[in-house]
C-alpha cells in the first residue's frame, strides 16, 4: 500500500481557481474522506491524485516518489468514479476482466482473480449480465471489482454511494469499511454526505473554494473545527449560531444575545477582555446539547416550538426565539407540542466561540484557539497562472486510460 502526500497543489481554470494550495499527506492504509460543497473541487483534487488533470502549481508524491508528471496508468492507482464507468456493452465478466487484458496480464491468473473478487462483492451470479441489466447496488460493486482487479496501491472514491437508496447505502458502505480493514487500503473517499464521512473516515478533510480547511479525525473536526464553516458542515441537525457579544457581569462571564443570556466557562474571561468592547462573536450551540431551563430561571433562551419531528430513536425540535430559529435533538420520544413555551440553555463547556467577522474560532469544547496573527492564510496567497497546457487525458478515456 501507498502513502500519498500533495504539496502546494493548484488547480486554474482559466479564471477560474479550483484548487488552492493544498497541502495534504495520507498515510499508508488511512482512510481519508474529503467532504464539501458542490463545486469546492474534491473531484479536481482526485483527478489530479489519478494523473487526469496536470497541476498548475505543486507536486504529488506517492510514496515519496514525484508522480507529477506521471500518466495516470502508471501510477498504480484505482479510481470509482460517481458515474460508475461501466462498459454499458459488456457483461459484468468482462467489465471485470477488461482492465487485465489490455495490460495483457496472464489470463487464467485475472480469471480467477475475477472469480475471487466476483465472490467477496457478491456479484458472481450476475456476471453474464450487462450494466442495463443491473441495479444501482450491484452496478456499484461492479465498478468497486474493476478497481479490485487492478489491485491498485491507491483507491479514490468520488462519491461512490450517491445513487444508491438509504438501505442500499448503508448496506454497501459498511462493505466498504469491511474491505478498507481487509485490504488495509489507502483510500480517499469523496463524499456529500457527512455520515458516510463521520463513520468511514479516519480523518476527514474539510474543503470550501478550493481550499482544504481543515483535515483531522472526525471527532478533532466535530469538537475544534477550526471556524464556522467547518462547525456548521459537519453535525445534523446543523449547529445552531447566534450573533451577539461576550461580557463579564456579575455572577461572570456570558453571551448575550437578544431574547436571553446564557453562562460561558469562567475560563473564557481573559478571551473576553482581549476582544474589543463592542466586537461581535457568534456563539454556537449543537443540536444535541441544549438542555431546558426551568421557565422562571433567569438565564437561557426563551422560545415557542414550532415543529416536533420524531424520529423514532430521537426527535427534532425546532423552537422559535425571538430571533431565531432554534434546532433542539431530544433523544427518544419527546412529550413537547408545537405551541408549548419552553427556555432553553446549554452547558457552558459544550459552546462555540467564533469571530463574527472572519468566522474562525475563538473557543470550542475542546479548549480556546491561539491565533497565531501571522499563520499563514492559503487564500490570500497568490496563485499561479493558469494552465495553458491541454489536459493529460480527456474524459471520455479516463477509464481505459487508468488501466493501461
Ligand atoms: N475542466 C474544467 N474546466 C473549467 N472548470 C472546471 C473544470 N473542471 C472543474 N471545474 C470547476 O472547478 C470547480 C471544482 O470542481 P469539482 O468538480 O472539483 O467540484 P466538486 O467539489 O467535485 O463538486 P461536486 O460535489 O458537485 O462534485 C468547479 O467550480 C468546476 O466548475
Ligand atoms: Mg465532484
Amino acid at each position: 500500500m501507498s502513502s500519498l502526500q500533495l504539496q502546494g497543489v493548484w488547480k486554474v481554470f482559466g479564471r477560474h481557481t479550483a484548487v488552492r494550495n493544498v497541502h495534504l499527506s495520507v498515510a499508508e492504509g488511512e482512510m481519508v474522506v474529503l467532504v464539501g460543497p458542490s463545486g469546492c473541487g474534491k473531484t479536481t483534487t482526485l483527478r489530479i491524485v489519478a494523473g487526469l488533470e496536470t497541476v498548475s502549481a505543486g507536486t504529488v508524491s506517492i510514496s515519496g516518489r514525484d508522480v507529477t508528471r506521471l500518466p495516470p496508468g502508471r501510477r498504480n492507482i484505482g479510481m470509482v468514479f460517481q458515474s460508475y464507468a461501466l462498459y454499458p456493452h459488456m457483461s459484468v465478466y468482462r467489465n471485470l476482466m477488461f482492465g487485465a487484458q489490455i495490460r495483457h496480464e496472464p489470463k487464467r491468473e485475472a480469471q480467477e482473480r475475477a472469480q475471487d473478487v466476483a465472490r467477496v462483492l457478491e456479484i458472481d451470479q450476475l456476471l453474464d449480465r450487462r450494466p442495463a441489466q443491473l441495479s444501482g447496488g450491484q452496478r456499484q460493486r461492479v465498478a468497486l471489482g474493476r478497481v479490485l482487479m487492478r489491485r491498485p496501491d491507491l483507491f479514490l472514491l468520488d462519491e461512490p454511494l450517491s445513487n444508491l437508496d438509504a438501505a442500499l447505502r448503508t448496506e454497501v458502505r459498511g462493505e466498504l469499511i469491511r474491505l478498507h480493514r481487509r485490504l488495509e487500503a489507502t483510500m480517499i473517499y469523496v463524499t456529500h454526505d457527512q455520515v458516510e464521512a463521520m463513520t468511514m473516515a479516519d480523518r476527514i478533510g474539510v474543503m470550501s473554494h478550493g481550499i482544504l480547511m481543515q483535515l483531522g479525525s472526525p471527532e478533532e473536526l466535530y469538537e475544534a473545527p477550526r471556524n464556522i464553516f467547518v462547525a456548521g458542515f459537519l453535525g445534523s441537525p446543523k449547529i445552531n449560531t447566534f450573533s451577539g457579544r461576550v461580557e463579564v457581569a456579575g455572577n461572570g462571564p456570558l453571551f448575550r444575545l437578544q431574547g436571553g443570556w446564557l453562562p460561558v466557562p469562567p475560563s473564557w474571561r481573559s478571551l473576553i477582555e482581549a476582544l474589543a468592547n463592542d466586537q461581535q462573536v457568534t456563539l454556537g450551540v449543537r443540536p444535541e446539547d441544549w438542555r431546558s431551563a426551568s421557565p422562571s430561571a433567569d438565564e437561557g433562551i426563551a422560545g415557542v416550538v414550532d415543529i416536533v419531528e420524531p424520529l423514532g430513536g430521537e426527535t427534532i425540535v425546532t423552537v422559535t426565539a425571538d430571533a431565531s430559529s432554534i434546532r433542539w435533538r431530544v433523544g427518544g420520544r419527546s412529550e413537547l407540542s408545537a405551541g408549548t413555551s419552553v427556555r432553553l440553555t446549554a452547558p457552558a463547556h459544550r459552546l462555540y466561540l467564533f469571530d463574527a467577522r472572519t468566522g474562525d474560532a475563538l473557543a470550542t469544547p475542546a479548549g480556546q484557539v491561539a491565533h497565531a496573527p501571522t499563520a499563514p492564510r492559503p487564500d490570500l496567497e497568490e496563485g499561479p497562472a493558469p494552465d495553458t497546457e491541454e489536459p493529460t487525458v480527456r474524459d471520455g478515456d479516463r477509464v481505459r486510460e487508468l488501466e493501461t
